[in-house]
């Protein structure tokens, strides 16, 4: 089979990797990719969001699997496209429909979604520049602090926190009245502030039945001891040491499960991977955000644990028989530490030179912001490599990793060195 994966991080790095281990495998694409993903599939220089050439490309060369990494080109309805295509509709593509890209695409849709089919969530409500009055009379009825989320997708900068009412009021006023992001923010979701620890879990569905994948946790700030910026992920850490038996059921039975219920119930056709962010309030879980892809550095995490053939997997979500499938999870703990350009989240100088990969054992090295000039592998993005470990417990996959991380240099280089602090 031809498959043709979306995306250039670490997240397709992975997926990169686990797809070529399989015999079903004949030849493997990915758009634009990076300099890992060239070593191991043929990198194409197309963007996740142009429609027409990824058709061209796919008509061409024959792609009967297009897996979408992204949530980009998932909300603009790549998967609409395919089907509406003649040439393109016995494609199978992973990743849902226009409409259920819209849990991620769309907080106040999500939390329709969620209170629909009581699922549970903060509780909320929403405004919108008219009603930016009524926002300032909720808030004072809230106990700080203030969640404030601008609707649509915002590059991770939607979720604002804030712990003064005056400070909050104003940031309600600039996200709906100056559209600080833009069309993004000219609906935003006020919630409810959730206290306890997060965990994430992944779901890959054929629309029909459901597997529950590895759960993990992932890094978010770019400082140690969570501080600092927002990033993509720092790193992270698969399975969740705190995610008991007990925790995983009340989340499969009371999140999971309606979930893909009613993804069915209100027809929104979804073949692919759900990311169900939670937030463990005493002992309930509770969704934050649904994401309609796998996360990346999660990928890097929950994908080395499983050990299905990926390709098989993904042929059963297009069948819609994933039900025969028996998933098979590595039970050891696997750790990825994520190395970022200097300056990163903020702006940031490309083009160095990455030394000391070969180097590396013990580890499988997952490239994200990365390419190759003039023979070398050199620095192409904020997020830079991800390494991943395995070991009995996060503490002995970590140290594998961080021994790893400390071989490789490029000018600027940092990583976070206190993954699992708070485990
Ligand atoms: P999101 O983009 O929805 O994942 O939100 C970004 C981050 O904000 C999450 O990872 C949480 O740490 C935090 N967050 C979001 N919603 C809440 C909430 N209701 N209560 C507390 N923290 C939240
Ligand atoms: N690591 C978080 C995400 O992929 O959204």
């Amino acid at each position: 089979m031809n498959i043709l994966i979306l995306g250039s991080g670490g997240r397709e790095h992975t997926f990169a990797w686990k797809l070529s281990q399989s015999e079903k495998l004949t030849k493997l694409f990915v758009a634009p990719g990076n300099a890992g993903t060239s070593e191991i599939a043929i990198n194409i220089p197309i963007g996740v969001n142009d429609f027409s050439a990824i058709r061209d490309f796919v008509i061409k060369e024959n792609v009967e699997l297009v897996l979408v990494g992204p949530e980009d080109p998932l909300v603009n309805g790549i998967h609409d496209y395919f089907l509406q295509n003649e040439n393109l509709k016995h494609v199978a593509v992973i990743g849902p429909e226009k409409l259920a890209a819209t849990l991620e695409g769309s907080k106040e849709f999500a939390k329709e979604f969620m209170m629909r089919h009581h699922i549970p969530t903060a509780q909320y409500k929403s405004f919108t520049a008219r009603t930016v009055e009524a926002g300032f009379t909720f808030l004072e009825q809230l106990n700080p602090p203030y969640v404030l989320k601008a609707d649509g997708l915002a590059a991770g900068k939607g979720v604002v926190i804030l712990n003064d009412l005056d400070d909050a009021k104003a940031e309600l006023r600039a996200m709906l009245v100056d559209e600080k992001f833009g069309s993004a923010s000219s609906t935003v979701v006020i919630e409810e502030f959730l206290d306890g620890i997060e965990l994430s879990v992944f779901v890959l569905t054929d629309g029909e039945s459901y597997k529950v994948l590895p759960t993990a946790k992932d890094y978010k700030r770019i400082g140690e001891g969570d501080t600092g910026l927002n990033t993509g992920g720092m790193g992270a850490i698969s399975p969740v040491p705190f995610a008991s038996k007990e925790l995983m059921d009340k989340i499969e039975q009371l999140i999971v499960k309606p979930t893909v219920e009613g993804l069915k119930i209100d027809k929104m056709p979804y073949k692919g991977f759900i990311f169900i962010g939670l937030i463990k309030v005493g002992d309930d879980p509770k969704v934050i955000e649904y994401n309609v892809r796998m996360g990346d550095p999660e990928t890097e995490v929950v994908l080395p644990r499983i050990k299905n053939d990926l390709v098989e997997l993904l042929q059963a979500v297009a069948n819609q028989t994933l039900t025969d499938i028996d998933l098979q999870l590595d039970d050891r703990t696997a750790t990825t530490v994520m190395t970022v350009s200097g300056g990163y989240p903020g702006s940031y100088e490309k083009g160095k030179e990455i030394k000391g990969i070969a180097t590396i054992q013990d580890s499988l090295v997952f490239h994200a912001g990365t390419t190759i000039k003039e023979g070398k592998v050199v620095t192409n993005g904020g997020r830079v490599m991800a390494i991943t470990s395995f070991g009995s417990d996060f503490k002995s996959a970590l140290a594998k990793s961080y021994q790893n991380v400390e071989k490789l240099s490029f000018e600027g280089m940092k990583y976070r060195k206190d993954l699992g602090f708070d485990l």
